[in-house]
C-alpha cells in the first residue's frame, strides 16, 4: 500500500507551535523510558514568598546573602555565624503527586505559595542523550529550578509542561525545586470563583525523561475524518538534521509504512487499511501502534472510531448514538483530594459503569491521563473541558492566550485517545459579544489542532412566557448544543417538569450538560423535603421524564456522580463543606437516585438501536 507522503511546510509547524507549552510538549510519557520523581519531597509554606530571596542582606556581602537565602539554591552551611533561615532538610514532607489540602489539616484552605524540593541522583545511559523534566499538572503557577538554575514556569492547574534539562542533571545530589502558587486571581483560568475546591501544589506524576538526541516528540494517529479504511495523521520529530526515516507499524493489521521528516518539520501520513476494528463502547478495540526511528521505538495503545453529527444525531462510526452520562470532578470520595492515578480512575469510572453510562463529562477541567486511557480501556466516551468557567476575564488578552494554551496542551497530551469525542471550551458563561469573540477563538483553535472530534460547551437556557428557550448565539459554533438546567433545584417546578415546553434554536445534537440536586445520604423523608433521598430521586424521575421529551435530546451527564469538596457549600449538618449532589455519597455509598438514573439508561438504547 503505496503511503502518501506531504511535507509540512515548517510555516504550518511553527502556526502549530503559537503556544509554546503545546509546541514543546513531549507526548505518550507513560510509554516513555522515565525516571520517576514521585515520592516524598520536602516543602515549605511561604505565604510571604520570602524564598525569592532574604530582604536582610549585608550591604558588603548582598549578592552571596541574596543568593544563598533564595529557597531555589537549597542552601546548606556549616558556618555557624551564617545567616540562613530555611533548611530544606529539615523542612516538613508531603507526598507527589497529590494536592498540599488533603495531606495536612493545617492546609485544608491554604492558598499561596509552597516551595518543594526534591534531591535524586541519575545514572545518564548515554551522555549523547538528552534530558526532560516532565510535569502532569502543578495548580495553578510553577516555577521550576534545577540546582539553581531556573528552567521556566507554567500557569494552569490541569495540563502538562515539560522543560529540557540536557546538561544540568549531575550523576549525584541534584535538587529540583518548584514553587507552586494557588493563588486564585482575576485574569486567570478559571477566575476567582469556582463550585469546586482550590487544591493546590504537584497533583500529578513527576518524570524524569530521557531521549536520543533526535526523538520522536509527538504524533496523531486516527481514522481519517470521513473514511473507515484510512489511518491517516502526522509524525513529529524533535532535532532533525537533514533526513529521517521513521516507520509506522501496527502488527495486527499487517502494516508498515515508511515515512520521512526533514528540517524538524513533521510528516503527515494516509494508510489505507481493509481490515480495521474500529472502537466502541461496547468493542473498545485498540492497536499497539509503534513508530520506530533509527534510534528508538514509541509504542502506544490507540483505538480507531469516527465521531460526527447529521441534523440532530451524533454518530458514532456512522451509528446513532445517545450519550448515557454522568459528570465527574477529579476527587476520589473515598481517598480525599485530588484524583491522579490509574486507582482512582477505576473507583470513579466502576461507579459510572454501573450506572450503566456510554459517556463521562470530566469536569470542568482536563482530568489526568490515567482516567482518559481507562476510558480507551472501558470504552466510556469522554468529554474534556478546559476551566473557562464562570466569569473569566473575557477582555484580558492574556486570559484568552491562558485558555489558548491549556487547550492546546489538553488536545497535545489526548488526541490520540479514541475515548474522547467532544473538546468543550466553556462552561455556564454568561452571554456577551466579547464572551462570543473569546469562546470561538477557542473553538476555532480546537479545530485547527483537531478536526476530528465534536467541540461543545457546556451553555444555559432562559425562561420566557412559560417557555424554556435555548437560543445562545455560541449555539452555532458548537457541534453539539449542551446546556445546563436544574429544574426542581435552582427553581422550576418538579410538578410540572415532564409537560415543559421547549424552544431550542438549532437544528443540531441536544446534550444536557447537566441537571441535579443535593442530598445527604441517609437523609430520608417526603419527596417536598429538600436534602433527603427521596427529594433527590423524586428530582430525577421528573427531569428524565423531561428530558426524553426535548427536541433532539442525544444526551446527558448529571451532575454529578459522588459528592465533592467546595468551599461554597457550606450548610452545617447536610453540606459542611460539600457539595451533595453526587449520586454516591463523600463515603462511596449510593443514594437512591443512582438507581433511578440507571433505570433509566437501561431503557433509553431502544430508541437508538
Ligand atoms: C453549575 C456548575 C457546577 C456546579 C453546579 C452546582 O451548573 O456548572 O460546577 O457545581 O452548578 O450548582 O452544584
Amino acid at each position: 500500500m503505496k503511503s502518501v507522503l506531504k511535507i509540512v511546510p515548517l510555516c504550518l509547524f511553527l502556526f502549530f507551535s503559537i503556544d509554546s507549552h503545546s509546541q514543546d510538549l513531549i507526548t505518550n510519557t507513560l510509554n516513555r523510558k522515565s525516571f520517576s520523581l514521585n515520592g516524598t519531597w520536602n516543602y515549605i509554606v511561604d505565604p510571604y514568598e520570602t524564598g525569592y530571596y532574604n530582604y536582610r542582606y549585608e550591604p558588603y556581602d548582598q549578592l552571596k546573602q541574596k543568593n544563598n537565602s533564595a529557597f531555589y539554591n537549597n542552601y546548606h552551611t556549616d558556618d555557624k555565624s551564617e545567616l540562613v533561615e530555611y533548611d530544606f532538610d529539615r523542612s516538613p514532607t508531603i507526598l507527589v503527586p497529590g494536592d498540599w489540602n488533603s495531606q495536612d489539616d493545617r492546609l485544608l484552605y491554604y492558598e499561596g505559595t509552597i516551595w518543594y524540593k526534591r534531591s535524586f541522583d541519575y545514572q545518564q545511559a548515554d551522555h549523547n542523550n538528552r534530558l526532560f523534566i516532565w510535569f502532569g499538572a502543578v495548580n495553578y503557577k510553577a516555577e521550576v529550578y534545577l540546582n539553581g538554575t531556573k528552567l521556566g514556569s507554567h500557569t494552569g492547574g490541569f495540563t502538562p509542561f515539560n522543560f529540557e534539562v540536557t546538561g544540568l542533571v549531575k550523576t549525584r545530589d541534584n535538587y529540583l525545586v518548584v514553587k507552586v502558587d494557588n493563588k486564585r486571581v482575576r485574569e486567570g483560568i478559571p477566575t476567582l470563583n469556582t463550585d469546586w475546591w482550590n487544591y493546590g501544589g504537584i497533583t500529578r506524576d513527576v518524570k524524569l525523561i530521557e531521549e536520543p538526541a533526535t526523538f520522536i516528540r509527538d504524533y496523531f494517529i486516527g481514522l481519517k475524518k470521513g473514511s473507515a479504511k484510512t489511518i491517516s495523521g502526522y509524525l513529529v520529530a524533535d532535532n532533525v538534521t537533514g533526513r529521517e526515516k521513521l516507520t509506522i507499524t501496527i502488527p495486527e493489521l499487517g502494516l508498515s509504512e515508511d515515512v520521512v521528516v526533514t528540517d524538524d518539520s513533521r510528516v503527515e501520513f494516509d494508510i489505507a487499511t481493509e481490515k480495521l476494528e474500529l472502537w466502541s463502547p461496547a468493542s473498545p478495540r485498540l492497536y499497539t501502534v509503534m513508530i520506530t526511528s533509527a534510534y528508538q521505538t514509541i509504542k502506544d495503545q490507540i483505538g480507531f472510531r469516527s465521531i460526527s453529527t447529521e441534523g440532530p444525531d451524533i454518530l458514532l462510526n456512522g451509528k446513532p448514538i445517545f450519550l448515557k452520562g454522568i459528570s465527574i470532578h477529579e476527587e476520589n470520595p473515598l481517598r480525599r483530594g485530588r484524583a491522579f492515578g490509574e486507582a482512582d480512575g477505576l473507583v470513579l469510572l466502576n461507579w459510572a459503569k454501573e450506572l450503566g453510562c456510554n459517556y463521562v463529562r470530566l469536569a470542568h477541567y482536563p482530568h489526568n491521563e490515567h482516567i482518559v486511557r481507562l476510558a480507551d480501556k472501558m470504552g466510556m466516551m469522554v468529554w474534556e473541558e478546559i476551566p473557562v468557567y464562570w466569569t473569566v476575564d473575557f477582555t484580558n488578552e492574556k486570559t484568552l492566550h491562558n485558555a489558548r494554551n491549556q487547550l492546546a496542551e489538553a488536545i497535545t497530551r489526548d488526541k490520540n485517545r479514541a475515548s474522547i469525542i467532544i473538546w468543550s471550551v466553556a462552561n455556564e458563561t454568561p452571554p456577551s459579544d466579547i464572551r462570543n469573540r473569546f469562546l470561538v477563538n477557542l473553538a476555532d483553535h480546537a479545530r485547527e489542532l483537531d478536526d476530528t472530534r465534536l467541540v461543545s460547551a457546556a451553555l444555559e437556557k432562559h425562561f420566557r412566557d412559560g417557555v424554556n428557550i435555548v437560543d445562545d448565539e455560541m449555539g452555532n459554533h458548537l457541534d453539539i448544543v449542551a446546556f445546563n438546567q436544574y429544574t426542581g433545584w435552582y427553581g422550576g417546578s418538579l410538578e410540572d417538569a415532564p409537560d415543559s415546553k421547549w424552544d431550542i434554536k438549532f437544528n443540531k445534537p441536544v446534550v444536557i450538560s447537566e441537571f441535579g440536586g443535593g442530598a445527604l445520604q441517609g437523609l430520608h423523608g417526603s419527596i417536598d423535603e429538600r436534602w433527603t433521598e427521596e427529594y433527590q430521586e423524586y428530582l430525577y424521575q421528573q427531569n428524565l421524564k423531561m428530558i426524553e421529551r426535548i427536541p433532539n435530546i442525544r444526551g446527558t451527564s448529571p451532575w454529578i456522580l459522588a459528592d465533592f469538596r467546595s468551599p461554597k457549600r457550606l450548610l452545617p449538618g447536610i453540606q459542611d463543606g460539600w457539595n451533595r449532589k453526587g449520586l454516591v455519597s463523600d463515603n462511596g455509598i449510593k443514594k437512591r437516585a443512582f438507581y433511578t438514573l440507571r433505570s433509566f439508561y437501561d431503557k433509553i438504547d431502544e430508541k437508538y438501536e
